[in-house]
């Protein structure tokens, strides 16, 4: 029957065939499957990726799903089954590959909340998860996916007098302080540290992150716009606005939307897609994304778990 084993220190292709049904499911930028080493490559380089939360599902010797659980600063179980298997096996065997896992994260002294990303509304992992947590599940986040469909950006607006740095290296201190002012409000806020954001800006997974940091005149920290380029699946070069962030006391003058406008105008010409991520209570950053010409077009749900 259905067994749950920790990592084995190889990646095998009945991993890779596995993650690329429900990838294929579940994902945009992917008519192109994965290979072993695209697989190697995003998690293994991942920096807060730890192998001894990998878990494998086996049935008869053979690879029917996977999970683990990643660390970001809140902790997330990702979660993969075999969208072949019938509907009481494929329960089973996310059942197994959840306790598995949490029991894994407790015995490590781990007793927060747990995020686990439901896929894409009404696809497949989304049915799935949904069945197996049913009554577990404490709340949903809903993000928007919105791609850049405005007019290239030529030049950045000029606001005020103040001044672009993109040099983020000794200056994660401004970055913590810009971020956790921005996000405070957010629900589930976890301030951000100088480590982690040293390793959040050093992570390839999607590409190498590029940092804009914005100041006033006087050397006051003012907001920051992180974004990347990253070969999609499908081969087409991707850019990613990843976070942007304004402290409340700039808020509300333009500077996001300048911030915003600056990664635009630096990834467009080598990109043939731009897109982000914005959860849907985030009324206020969803009608700056409109303005600048962003447009939503799948949205993906992630179900905070007790
Ligand atoms: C979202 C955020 C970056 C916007 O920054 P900002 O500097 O305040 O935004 P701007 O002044 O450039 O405003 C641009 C547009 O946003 C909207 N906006 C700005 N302030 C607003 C407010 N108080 N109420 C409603 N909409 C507002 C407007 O549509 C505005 O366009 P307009 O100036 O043409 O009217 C900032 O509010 C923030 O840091 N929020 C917390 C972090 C966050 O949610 N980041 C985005 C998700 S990663």
């Amino acid at each position: 029957m259905i067994r749950v084993i920790g990592y084995d220190d190889r990646f095998s292709d009945g991993v890779v065939e596995v993650c690329n049904k429900c990838v294929s499911v579940d994902e945009p930028w992917t008519e192109k499957p994965w290979n072993l080493d695209d697989f190697r490559r995003v998690w293994l380089e991942w920096p807060t990726f730890n192998v001894e939360n990998f878990g494998l599902a086996l049935l008869n010797d053979r690879v029917v799903g996977y999970v683990f659980a990643i660390d970001d600063g809140g902790l997330w179980i990702g979660l993969c089954v075999d969208p072949d298997l019938d509907k009481y096996l494929a329960l089973r065997t996310a059942n197994e590959l959840l306790s598995w896992c949490k029991y894994r994260i407790r015995d490590q002294g781990y007793s927060g909340r747990i995020l686990i990303p439901l896929g894409w509304e009404y696809g497949y992992r989304h049915r799935l998860i949904n069945e197996v947590l049913g009554h577990r599940i404490i709340h949903h986040v809903k993000t928007w996916l919105m791609k850049f469909q405005g007019e290239p950006t030529k030049s950045t607006p000029k606001v005020g007098e103040y001044k672009v740095c993109n040099d983020w290296r000794g200056r994660e201190e401004d970055l913590v302080l810009i971020h956790n002012e921005a996000f405070r409000n957010e629900p589930f806020f976890q301030p951000v540290t100088v480590e982690m954001i040293e390793r959040w800006f050093t992570s390839t997974r999607y590409g190498k992150p590029e940092v804009t940091l914005l100041y006033s005149q006087d050397g006051d920290p003012v907001g920051f716009v992180v974004y990347s380029i990253f070969k999609a699946f499908d081969g087409a070069y991707t850019g990613l606005v990843d976070t942007l962030a304004v402290r409340p006391k700039y808020q509300s003058k333009g500077l996001g939307k300048r911030l915003l406008l600056e990664s635009i105008r630096e990834m467009q010409d080598r990109t043939s897609r731009i897109i982000l991520y914005v959860d849907e209570h985030n009324s206020r950053a969803i009608k700056l994304y409109g303005k600048v010409g962003f447009r939503a077009y799948r949205r993906v749900i992630r179900a905070v778990v007790t």
